[in-house]
């Protein structure tokens, strides 16, 4: 496997690589326009070869009114001028490939924007034309279809329709979406969305794209046969296993298109990679993740997980399982652009109602930002050394918490805007990257940033913690690299402790990984010490920690 000269030339690279995930308008802006961009990623890719990464996975860069943070697409096959052009897109990605870093887009197959051409055209269309069949438009019911036509939910608004009139639709027709209404669904038993999706797919693979992270991959097909079904279970807040027969969720056609999609990843050398995002069922999972489909699916059990040894042992166990199921890797992650930031839940205490806390400005309880990180670091450090993939949101190798204070009239999360302000949302895990201690916008770039840094930004940012062997940012670096240099057959066995709150499990190489999650100091085991999240003391393990060594 070469990494001298850009990318290795491994077909398996995909099944444990350590992939890092860029949300674009967060992450380094060279425009000035106060939103990260293309030339951004491309002007950090030395601090991107600094971490030994294998991939990087764009969230959704195209045009976009960001109504959903860009997951709301105008356009599937161009870049959205506020991030840059084509030509950007290209040349960031030579640069990253001549560094030996893969590349990810974001897909997003369930909805379009309410902007995109298909959709103005839909709404400008008589109900029955071809138009409008490439939604899911309906009649409502009620004497003069005054009522949406099912009672299903959106997962951002009370109900999962919209008439049309809002988009000044002169019909009286309603159009399903399962997130804002700026996000209509798109009808997957019309061939022609299938089609352009393909289309859309061989843009960017021929592009040189090497992966794709299927958004939402669960929900595209829907049980669409009249009369429509009313809502037999909230599908979507609690996956079912129900035999792929469900409304909206999780139905077996959906393997149907992603056989399709596995055709064309597969006749490009080296085959185009995808990891799908199904909150389904888990039994449902390794369905999505076969190599006759995405191949892989992101596992999203550590992001809840207790902090402690027996529910990390539990993820594990379950994850592995399944991924020998169907020859797929796992896929690990702590965080990702959905999420409160990892060190925040690990710093507040367990019995805190994080979604209560968020909504009233962090005010409610302190956060322990020393050991929110300690922890987030040592969870980090410990799912580096299991076989399989590893997911890295931007910003958490620097152990960054949570934004909780946005001031009202800044948030841009649909989830806040169209919940009648009963959820905060997720912009404060979505605020630009400190890269300098201190100066305009923590050198994220000129122009104010589209969501505000706090104060206390400049003590996580690159600059601060760069070179300091101790800081996160430091060890993150060590634990990717020796990663690199250790990663071996996709194996784990585990190694009693004496104490309960102390995980060790080693690889069939030697490659011995120990955690102390809560407690007193735990005896380091006998070994040499390749990396450890916090000093030894007096030979001991210190609480929130963990060690890699060689038996
Ligand atoms: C999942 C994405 O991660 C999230 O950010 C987005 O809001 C929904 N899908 C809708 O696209």
């Amino acid at each position: 496997m070469s990494l001298s000269h850009g990318l290795s030339t491994d077909k398996n690279w995909w099944r444990q690589a350590a992939i890092y995930q860029i949300y674009p308008r967060s992450f380094a802006d060279a425009d000035g326009n106060g939103i990260g961009d293309l030339k951004g990623v491309t002007s950090r890719v030395d601090y991107l070869k600094s971490l030994s990464l294998d991939a990087v996975w764009l969230s959704p860069f195209y045009p976009s009114a960001l109504a959903d943070g860009g997951y709301d697409v105008d356009d599937y096959r161009n870049v959205d001028p506020k991030l840059g052009t084509l030509d950007d897109f290209d040349e960031m990605l030579a640069a990253l490939h001549n560094v030996g870093i893969r590349v990810f887009v974001d897909i997003v197959p369930n909805h379009s924007s309410n902007l995109h051409q298909w959709f103005k055209d839909a709404i400008a269309s008589a109900p029955g034309s071809a138009e409008r069949n490439r939604y899911i438009f309906r009649d409502g019911r009620g004497a003069n279809g005054e009522l949406p036509p099912t009672d299903w939910p959106s997962h951002f608004a009370p109900s999962a329709w919209t008439h049309e009139s809002v988009w000044g639709g002169e019909g009286n027709q309603w159009y399903m979406h399962w997130f804002a209404p700026e996000q209509p669904d798109w009808n997957w038993d019309n061939p022609e969305v299938e089609a352009d999706f393909l289309a859309t797919l061989k843009f960017w693979a021929d592009r040189g794209v090497d992966g794709f992270r299927i958004d939402v991959a669960h929900a595209l097909k829907k049980d669409l046969s009249e009369p429509l079904r009313m809502r037999a279970t909230m599908e979507y807040e609690e996956p079912r296993d129900l035999n792929g027969t469900g409304i909206l969720m999780d139905r077996n056609e959906v393997l149907e298109v992603y056989k399709t999609w596995r055709t064309l990843f597969n006749s490009y050398d080296p085959p185009r990679v995808a990891v799908a995002e199904a909150n389904v069922h888990p039994s449902r999972l390794p369905l999505y993740a076969s190599e006759e489909t995405l191949g892989q699916c992101f596992d999203f059990r550590f992001i809840d997980a207790t902090f402690d040894s027996a529910s990390f042992k539990h993820c594990v166990t379950d994850s592995l399982e399944m991924a020998k199921k169907n020859n797929s890797s796992t896929t690990w992650t702590l965080g990702n652009h959905d999420q409160m930031r990892y060190a925040t839940k690990q710093g507040l205490h367990p019995v805190v109602d994080r979604d209560e806390w968020l909504l009233g400005n962090g005010t409610s309880h302190p956060v322990d930002f020393e050991i929110g990180t300690q922890c987030s670091v040592a969870a980090n450090v410990f799912i580096l050394a299991l076989p399989g993939c590893t997911y890295i949101y931007q910003g958490d190798e620097l152990g960054i918490h949570e934004v909780a204070d946005i001031p009202e009239d800044q948030i841009q999360d649909p989830i806040y805007l169209r919940n009648h302000k009963k959820a905060k949302g997720r912009d404060g895990a979505r605020v630009p990257l400190p890269w300098t201690r201190a100066g305009e916008n923590f050198g994220f770039g000129d122009g104010s940033p589209h969501l505000p840094q706090p104060e206390w930004f400049g003590s996580y940012s690159v600059e601060a913690e760069d070179g300091v062997p101790e800081s996160p940012l430091e060890i993150f670096r060590k634990a990717l690299k020796l990663r690199r240099e250790l990663q071996c057959a996709e194996e784990i066995t585990w190694h009693k402790t004496s104490r309960e709150n102390v995980l060790h499990f080693s690889r069939p190489n030697g490659w011995n990984c120990i955690t102390n999650f809560k407690g007193g100091r735990y005896p380091m085991p006998k070994g040499e010490v390749l990396l450890t999240t916090q000093p030894l003391v007096d030979g001991k393990i210190p609480s929130g920690t963990t060690v890699w060594f060689k038996a």
